[in-house]
């Protein structure tokens, strides 16, 4: 029998998250609230604390070898998304989700090749593939914060029409939306990149983070995308960004590409870093179940301090991850609300316009955090706009 875990998210105290120093915590002065970079104001899962201190007391801090990670993600595909397409075959273990899509973008394209994006999507979208000598091509999401098979379908014409082929990287859920693609979604996806020659990477980073009433379909699970390539990790799900590991997956028809990877790659990972996610993958269930239904409770808190603090945003729940995207156009802030919220009532979040075309006037807020935080930062939110 599984002993139930507490919920997570309400486990530290506002004290004790300040003595924290990652980026989230150390970016601002001390009188303002992070609502912003994904990370959790969670305590380690006590699988992953238990497998750390095991390896550091074997002086077990070397360099990673071995399938483990590829067969825990496997197994929890498996009993999660009741799919079997993880193997250590198809697969190769990364430093990091954006180093892998960087990878995979290297394995399928060229130097100038376009990659099409969803805007608004997770700003590194733009930064890295910039950065690696490819050209972003935005495909805004529709208004209801769904893919636009119009506009993604111009896209991919526009480029065939100057003779242009490349990549889409799609984001499974969508960061910030928090949309989950469904499986005619990826099919469709799936259909129109073969027409134009367009291959797939998925960004899934935060699949194991879809919440109980929705359901997340892996884009290499659907009829037609046997050559896209994926990225998945644990470090969204569990909180463990600062141990570094992913895992990179091919279909059937990409694999020879992914086993072209150069070996080199996978020495990035840490080797803490996968006995990290490996323990979270095959242990962490009850801890993620726990956390799942803490997000649940915070984004039904979120919709009652948004109706009681800021009732002229607008917000459609996202079930794909704890970021949350408002839309904040009603407040009549300008561009940026998000320098509002922090000039005037000491709260950060993501400013919006990062993200791309689409960003403007909205923020993302990170609600994996405790309700009390979640509440004190909406009641500044709303005073910094002259509300309650
Ligand atoms: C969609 C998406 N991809 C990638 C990352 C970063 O992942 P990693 O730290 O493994 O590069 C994030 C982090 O928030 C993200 O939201």
């Amino acid at each position: 029998m599984q002993l139930r875990v507490e919920n997570p998210l309400t486990r530290l105290t506002l004290a004790e998250l300040r003595t924290r120093t990652s980026m989230k915590w150390r970016t601002y002065p001390d009188d303002v609230l992070p609502l912003w970079v994904a990370e959790m104001d969670v305590p380690t899962p006590e699988p992953v604390a238990e497998a750390l201190a095991a390896a550091v007391r074997r002086g077990d801090t070397g360099y990673p070898i071995g399938d483990a990670y590829a067969l825990a993600l496997g197994e929890f595909a498996q009993k999660r998304w009741g799919w079997d397409g993880v193997t250590p075959e198809r697969s190769a273990i990364v430093p990091d989700v954006m180093l892998g899509v960087v990878e995979m973008l290297k394995l399928v394209t060229g130097p100038g090749a376009p990659v099409v994006v969803n805007s608004p999507v997770y700003p590194p979208f733009y930064d890295f593939v910039g950065h690696m000598d490819r050209e972003v091509v935005e495909a805004p999401l529709g208004a209801d914060g769904r893919i636009d098979f119009d506009a993604l379908e111009g896209a991919f014409q526009g480029l065939a029409e100057q003779g242009r082929r490349g990549a889409y990287l799609l984001c499974n859920p969508q960061n910030p939306t928090g949309v989950v693609h469904t499986p005619q979604e990826l099919e469709r996806v799936a259909g129109l990149s073969a027409e134009y020659g367009m291959r797939v990477v998925a960004d899934e980073i935060h699949a194991p983070l879809v919440a109980s009433w929705a359901r997340f379909t892996p884009y290499l699970s659907v009829p037609g995308a046997e050559d896209g390539l994926s990225l998945m990790s644990a470090s969204k799900g569990w909180n463990l960004a600062g141990l570094k590991a992913a895992l990179a997956l091919a279909g059937p028809a990409s694999a020879a590409e992914l086993a072209r990877m150069p070996e080199e790659v996978g020495h990035g990972p840490s080797h803490l870093g996968v006995i990290a996610h490996v323990a979270a993958l095959r242990d962490g269930g009850p801890w993620l179940d726990a956390l799942l239904a803490g997000l649940d409770a915070n984004r039904a808190l979120l919709a009652d301090l948004l109706a009681a603090h800021l009732p002229g945003v607008t917000w459609q729940p996202g079930p794909g991850t704890y970021l949350q995207w408002l839309d904040c156009r009603a407040l009549n802030l300008l561009d940026d609300p998000a320098e509002v919220f922090l000039e005037r009532g000491h709260v950060a979040v993501n400013s919006g316009i990062p993200f791309g075309t689409g960003g403007e006037g909205r923020v993302r807020i990170n609600i994996a955090t405790s309700p009390q935080i979640l509440t004190e930062a909406l009641e500044r939110m709303g005073a910094a706009v002259g509300r309650n």
